[in-house]
């Protein structure tokens, strides 16, 4: 199964999370490709058979007014034309720094879905890393949340 994990990051929370449902994933025999967003044109998708998308939470708090997704990265899955990951299965998961990051998995998931793929896991992981509106790094998420997060990423690889 080619999976890939596609992802935003500002301050390296998202790309943690990527890396940590990646090691999760290599315990079911799932060896993931991780790349930035803007490594990537849509059609490259149409490559794997599961994608996951991350996104940290970007003003996820004032549903439904926004999404809560980084701009840049929704802008990506709405260029994505309706049913072009028809037969490929998905999921999703967020960072946020206190507050919002349930309705951007939720925001993720949507979008996954009106491209056509299939969500096998919902709602996916909402972790908390980071500091208001990234202005610094901030603290990394805790020893729970790195669980959850393998965790994830060894039931989303056993659904083959
Ligand atoms: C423009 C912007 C808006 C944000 N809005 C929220 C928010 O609504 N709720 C929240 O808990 N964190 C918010 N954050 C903080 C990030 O979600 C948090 O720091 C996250 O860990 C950053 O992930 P990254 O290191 O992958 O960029 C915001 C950050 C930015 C830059």
């Amino acid at each position: 199964m080619k999976t890939l994990i596609i992802y935003y990051s500002k301050t390296g929370h998202t790309l943690d999370a990527a890396r940590d449902i990646a090691e999760g994933m290599k315990e079911n025999q799932v060896i993931p490709e991780i790349r930035n967003y803007i490594e990537m044109k849509y059609r490259d998708l149409g490559n794997y058979d599961l994608i996951l998308v991350g996104s940290p939470c970007h003003a996820g708090s004032t549903a439904p007014l926004r999404s809560g997704i980084a701009r840049p990265l929704e802008r990506f899955l709405k260029s994505i034309p309706r049913n072009f990951l028809q037969g490929k299965k998905a999921a999703a998961f967020s960072v946020n720094a206190g507050l919002g990051a349930g309705n951007t998995v939720r925001s993720l998931e949507k979008l996954l879905k009106r491209a056509g793929a299939l969500v096998v896991y919902s709602p996916g992981p909402a972790v908390k890393a980071g500091a208001p509106l990234s202005l610094w790094r901030g603290p990394d998420y805790n020893s729970r949340d790195r669980e959850k997060l393998r965790s994830f990423g060894k039931q989303v690889a056993s659904n083959k």
